[in-house]
């Protein structure tokens, strides 16, 4: 199979597969391969090969266990309730790895290009590996040794609105409840309502699938305005980050971001739980369809295909 780079901005680059003839199916891939190079490498786009955006998940069912029961923010498509929009509005989104501040942290982001934005709108990246290797000794033992807090308001039932919830939730609607996943605390459920409220307390680095490299992979430059689902983000201790910290990772997301430029049926396959994504400002006029596919637990090993060596 032949890759080529996608950006010298990656530690290892990222991988391009390009189709070797027209509209090869993408299932035709050597899903071996792709597992190897996707844990290597953290993201591959795929270009050339025949989409139907509605049958999307026949290729990434290959890999999936488990897709994410995604915030219903996002509108459905084609009836396959595995296939999204992205995020609503067009503001510009600061790099996030998606759902890194929740207790369901999905492993395997999937983007498709139904139809590719011309001058604005375009889908960031960016490499947490190369983004901690950037990082200060300063800023590395602080997020080393400091855990994030995030209060959550979390729907289950549909599409609700968390802010109106705040407003009219009674304390007697809430019951205790256990969310089995550690670091997470103060759980309740309000049944009535659709609603669990808990706290979540988690790292901003994360390991990789590499045994070897640290990732900086998280949400906190995406805190608000984003997810209504955060309620508040603080260290552990309840005190904030501080502002130089942020600044150092404000100037090392200008260094490390880089934009694709979307070719349509492009698909391209994130390690979420290693690079972070974002998004520029989407212009007036302009038209830009991508789709969405969320897999939160992959249908193989962590870290396995690098583990065994195999070629
Ligand atoms: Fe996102």
């Amino acid at each position: 199979m032949e890759i080529k780079k996608i950006s010298d901005k990656f530690f290892e680059g990222g991988a391009i597969i390009e189709a070797k003839y027209k509209d090869q199916d993408l299932t035709s891939l050597n899903k071996k391969k792709i597992i190897n190079i996707f844990e290597k490498k953290g993201v591959i786009i795929f270009r050339g090969f025949k989409i139907i955006p509605n049958k999307l998940t026949s290729f990434t069912d290959l890999f999936t266990y488990r897709y994410a029961n995604d915030a219903a923010r996002r509108t459905k498509m084609f009836k396959n309730k595995n296939i999204k929009s992205v995020d609503l509005g067009n503001a510009e989104m600061a790099l996030h790895s998606e759902a890194s501040f929740s207790p369901s942290w999905p492993e395997i982001l999937w983007f498709c290009c139904i139809k590719a934005p011309k001058k604005s709108g375009f889908t960031t990246l960016s490499d947490g590996v190369q983004f901690y290797r950037k990082l200060s000794t300063k800023s590395k033992k602080f997020f080393l040794g400091k855990q994030i807090l995030y209060n959550l308001v979390v729907p289950f039932k549909g599409d609700l609105d968390v802010k109106k919830y705040l407003k009219n939730r009674k304390k007697k609607e809430l019951k205790e409840w256990i969310l089995e996943v550690p670091g997470t605390f103060d759980t309740k459920i309000n049944f009535k309502k659709g609603f669990v409220e808990t706290k979540y307390m988690t790292f901003a680095l994360s390991k990789t699938r590499n045994i070897n490299q640290l990732a900086f992979c998280n949400h906190l430059q995406a805190v608000f305005g984003t997810d209504p689902q955060i309620i508040e983000c603080s260290l552990l201790n309840g005190s904030k980050i501080p502002d130089l910290i942020y600044r150092e990772i404000r100037k090392i997301s200008d260094e490390t971001k880089f934009s694709i430029k979307w070719k349509k049926n492009d698909l391209c396959m994130i390690d979420n739980q290693r690079f972070m994504h974002g998004r520029s400002k989407i212009l007036e006029f302009e038209k830009r369809e991508i789709i969405n596919i969320q897999t939160l637990h992959a249908n193989f090993g962590f870290g396995s295909s690098l583990r065994a060596n195999y070629k």
